[in-house]
């Protein structure tokens, strides 16, 4: 049929599970013969990848789409497609806003791409948003990095955290087997990928919901069971997981990740707030006794790990004073890295329509202050590499530097040193950390690998 459209464009907002779900869906297009375009304007076929996790994230997409939908009208073959948590959220509503759309499909649907543009190729608007076993997607995603990647090990979230929208547009908790993770790295390992971060919503969950259990009546599969099940894939020197629950956090995933050595020293657990009525109010189901208990046990195996977190101020309700006890837990922690969020009200969450909402001044001043003391403690940890010598994955050129390349630590800092790209992508370099800023590091390469034998 002539009027098949041979371009493609995505853009992806939000996180990482979207990243890895517009990579699958770039692999299912590339799969069905389009080209990838950089431009949106010169694709014949268009697709927003959307995050509701906040207001701003949501409105962007409404005027990204406002400016595709306009050239519909000049282009009735535009095929414009609105994927992941928004699509998820608004369904059919988004078609009557937006009526020059021609398909609106939830994460849950990522890898049904193909059978559903079929539809749309026969003429059909559709909405894909009913909740669906996700099924294993067969084609090859069509990844940013050639380096690193990112495996789905669990969909879905079971918690129910009052401010958050996450659980009803990702649905139920849906674990992939062991099997299937593992035969995807090993897929990676062949194709010369150094690193794998597994991901899900509360990665500490893997496993509940799928069958067996040993003797004592534990679980078979866990977290910490899959790490030791993936460990060894060839060609993976790093594995990495993210995000941690603390409710979920076990002593056995801290000694494993101290055991094996290609799982790295980093944990990102967030704590949302270092107040316990807030956390209460939050849903989250632990205190800030029993995160701070989890970062000792961390740093009592572990003592150089890095730590993270994603931190929520202005919740409803929330005081000045239990708003400084988040500045506390943070002052005390000294956390690597902070992600921090002012609270947007969630349509259809608890907290949305609570009546105890703080203006948008308390918010913003309580975000600004909170950064400040982020950026601190983040100097401070990055000070503790100075002198040292690090393993550095390298990534990319430095966009900004082209003598130079960039990469992470085991600890996910970000790091520069002088080097070739050409020579050096993909390579674990020794690097002697001379510089250090709150985010990232500066070195000098202390052993340049040689080139690999073919
Ligand atoms: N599953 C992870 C995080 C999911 S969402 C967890 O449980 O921690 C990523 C981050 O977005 C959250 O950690 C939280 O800090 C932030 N976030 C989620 N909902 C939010 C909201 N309504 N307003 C502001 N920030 C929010
Ligand atoms: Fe949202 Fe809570 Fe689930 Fe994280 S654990 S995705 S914050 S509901
Ligand atoms: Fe956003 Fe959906 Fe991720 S709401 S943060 S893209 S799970």
């Amino acid at each position: 049929m002539s009027s098949i459209p041979r371009r493609y464009h995505i853009t992806t907002f939000g996180c990482q599970m979207n990243k890895a779900d517009s990579e699958r869906m770039a692999g299912i297009l590339e799969n069905m013969g389009f080209q990838f375009s950089e431009d949106p304007n010169q694709a014949d076929l268009i697709l927003y990848n959307t995050c509701s996790i906040r207001d701003n994230a949501e409105h962007k997409v409404y005027s990204y789409l406002g400016r595709q939908a306009k050239r519909k009208l000049q282009q009735p073959n535009l095929t414009l497609i609105v994927a992941g948590c928004v699509a998820q959220q608004e369904g059919e509503a988004l078609l009557r806003r937006v009526p020059e759309l021609d398909m609106v499909m939830g994460p849950q649907h990522a890898n049904r791409l193909e059978d559903l543009l079929e539809q749309v190729f026969a003429g059909n608007q559709v909405v894909a948003t009913e909740a669906v076993h996700i099924m294993e997607d067969i084609t090859k995603p069509r990844r940013e990095s050639q380096v690193t990647a990112w495996v789905n090990v669990i969909y879905g979230c079971n918690e129910r955290c009052t401010y958050c929208i996450v659980p009803s547009v990702r649905g139920i908790e849906q674990s992939r087997t062991p099997e299937a993770i593992r035969a995807e790295m090993e897929e990676l390992g062949r194709q010369g990928y150094k690193e794998v971060t597994l991901l899900g919503q509360n990665i500490d969950a893997y496993g509940r919901d799928l069958p067996g259990t040993t003797p004592e009546g534990r679980n078979l599969h866990t977290l910490t069971d899959l790490l030791y099940f993936v460990h060894d894939v060839p060609g993976i020197e790093r594995i990495r997981f993210a995000t941690s629950h603390p409710r979920y956090f076990t002593e056995r995933l801290i000694r494993a990740c101290q055991e094996l050595p290609k799982v790295c020293e980093h944990f990102h657990i967030p704590f949302q707030s270092g107040d316990n009525e807030v956390l209460k109010a939050m849903a989250r189901g632990y205190t800030h006794e029993k995160y701070r208990r989890i970062i000792d046990m961390i740093r009592h195996y572990m003592p150089d790990a890095s730590i993270s977190a994603d931190a929520i101020v202005g919740f409803p309700g929330e005081t000045e004073e239990q708003f400084e006890n988040t500045l506390k837990l943070l002052e005390e922690i000294s956390f690597d890295m902070l992600n921090t969020a002012a609270y947007s009200p969630r349509p259809g969450t608890p907290a949305a329509v609570w009546e105890n909402q703080l203006s948008e001044e308390v918010k913003s001043d309580r975000l600004q202050r909170l950064n400040h003391l982020v950026s601190i403690k983040a100097a401070e940890r990055s000070q503790r590499y100075l002198g040292r010598i690090e393993e550095v994955l390298v990534e990319e050129q430095n966009a900004k530097d082209p003598t130079q390349v960039m990469g992470r630590t085991r600890g996910n800092r970000l790091t520069f040193f002088t080097g070739d790209i050409n020579q050096l992508k993909g390579q674990l370099v020794q690097v002697k950390i001379t510089e250090s800023r709150a985010f990232s590091l500066s070195g000098e390469a202390i052993s340049v690998p040689q080139p690999a034998l073919v």
